[in-house]
């Protein structure tokens, strides 16, 4: 008897055991709530994929997903363990490697080219990478002129080796000012070491790490619905990386920008941003709004299939009737990309994928006409128009053209500018 009710309070500890580890297993699969990622390391299509454990997560936000749905043979290696560290190769000199990806697990590397794995991998890293050691913490990609030479960085403990791509000579160097990385990336022309759920920004050839770091890795590359106590709004806002849901201007002159939870807004004649959630000023529409436009001292704001009309005020108030359905109020079907309405018109043009459609808003009912294709973006985040022309976002970076007209019509892209910096001078 005594046995028995041992070998049933065994059993159920080991139950309560294994339920423990799998509620741990899903719990921290939440990126927001602060994980070290084992590895990082943007795709062919510069949208940055984070490895933890055997799951993967792509861009900067969503869930995580299993690694071996978009790369089946690392499975394979099951016993290998998580990806320790991975890199795009990214050098225009080099076509052969051209935007391969490469994962290193223990003492094997694996090289994808668009998810497939390359002939004869994986391959011991000593075959490949000759001279640099097994059981990697990190790697970037370092191309000239960011680094004397086309190089990868590796990174094990406090160790850092640089390798010349095309000679294959390591280059040992001592990153003195630098934490030890558990993962690191190249984005936006910046390396970026992460350690723990916080990131330093360094100078590839020096290691060394210039201005206020390490900073919040959620406030930058992750978009959460909250964050920590220290988190400064403003400044995590305006320095984000993730892509904006939306933008527009009163007819004010006034600037609203809109990401997650929260807006930006910058007040005309003032360079003073402010940062609040969307639920604090825009009650009924809580968060994540995929458009915004304004006319005569309203803003529409569009989320999914409904639009959201607001006075602009202090505070705004929600008119009643509304939400309404985007079909009724806009004549088009939800959801839309971007939307935004030029100084002293009153048409709304309506992005919704390559598309973009005219709403005369002083016509009853409204319809969606004037359909174009937009030449130049599979997919728009956010746009508006002030009296210099239209701003149109894509991703980290927005495109200035002098008119709708323009901006339809053209066949390459003009220059390119960072919305952190440019938009709201974020300088790091
Ligand atoms: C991926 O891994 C999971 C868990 O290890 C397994 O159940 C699944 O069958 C694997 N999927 C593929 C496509 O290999
Ligand atoms: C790869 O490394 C393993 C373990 O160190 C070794 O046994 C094997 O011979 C190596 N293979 C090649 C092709 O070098
Ligand atoms: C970095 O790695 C070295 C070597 O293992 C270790 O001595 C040092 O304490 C580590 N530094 C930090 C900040 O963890
Ligand atoms: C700019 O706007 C902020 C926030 O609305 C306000 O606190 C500040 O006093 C303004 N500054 C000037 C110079 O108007």
């Amino acid at each position: 008897m005594k046995l028995l009710a041992h070998i049933l309070c065994l059993s159920l500890a080991l139950a309560l055991a294994w339920a423990h580890e799998h509620e741990h297993a899903s719990a921290v699969l939440d990126r927001c709530e602060g994980l070290e990622m084992d590895a990082v390391a943007v795709n062919d299509e510069g949208t940055p994929y984070f490895f933890k454990g055997d799951h993967l997560f792509k861009g900067f936000h969503g869930k995580a997903e299993l690694s071996n749905e978009s790369f089946a043979e690392l499975d394979d290696h099951h016993h290998l363990g998580h990806v320790d560290a991975a890199f795009r190769m990214h050098y225009e000199d080099n076509p052969t490697d051209h935007d391969h990806m490469f994962f290193f697990l223990d003492h094997k590397v694996f090289s994808y080219y668009q998810h497939k794995l390359e002939e004869g991998y994986p391959k011991n890293i000593s075959e490949v990478f000759p001279g640099i050691p097994d059981h990697l913490d990190a790697a970037v990609e370092c191309p000239k002129p960011e680094c004397d030479e086309d190089s990868v960085i590796f990174f094990k403990k406090d160790d850092i080796y640089h390798f010349n791509v095309r000679t294959k000579a390591v280059d040992e160097k001592e990153f003195k000012s630098m934490p030890n990385c558990t993962s690191a990336f190249r984005f936006m022309d910046h390396y970026y070491c992460f350690h723990g759920h916080s990131f330093s920004k360094f100078d590839p050839k020096t290691g060394e790490v210039h201005g206020k770091y390490p900073k919040e890795a959620r406030d930058y590359f992750m978009r959460c619905s909250k964050f920590s106590e220290e988190s400064d709004h403003v400044e995590r806002e305006r320095c984000s990386r993730v892509h904006l849901d939306a933008i527009t201007s009163d007819d004010a002159g006034n600037m609203y920008a809109f990401r997650g939870h929260h807006f930006l807004r910058k007040d005309e004649g003032n360079d003073t941003l402010t940062a609040d959630t969307i639920e604090n000023a825009f009650k009924e529409l809580h968060s994540e709004v995929d458009a915004v436009f304004s006319y005569e001292d309203h803003l529409y704001m569009i989320k999914d299939d409904h639009v959201y009309l607001y006075k602009v005020g202090e505070p705004h108030t929600h008119l009643e009737g509304y939400p309404k359905p985007v079909k009724e109020e806009l004549g088009i079907e939800g959801p839309i990309d971007a939307a935004f309405v030029c100084e002293d018109h009153h048409i709304a043009h309506i992005i919704k994928g390559q598309h973009i459609y005219d709403v005369d808003l002083k016509a009853s009912p409204r319809a969606a006409g004037n359909e174009r294709q937009i030449p130049l973006f599979k997919k728009v985040d956010a746009a508006m128009c002030g009296p210099g022309g239209v701003k149109v976002i894509v991703g980290n970076h927005f495109y200035h053209f002098d008119s709708t007209l323009v901006f339809v019509g053209s066949r390459a892209l003009p220059e390119q500018h960072r919305v952190s910096l440019e938009l709201f001078g974020c300088d790091h």
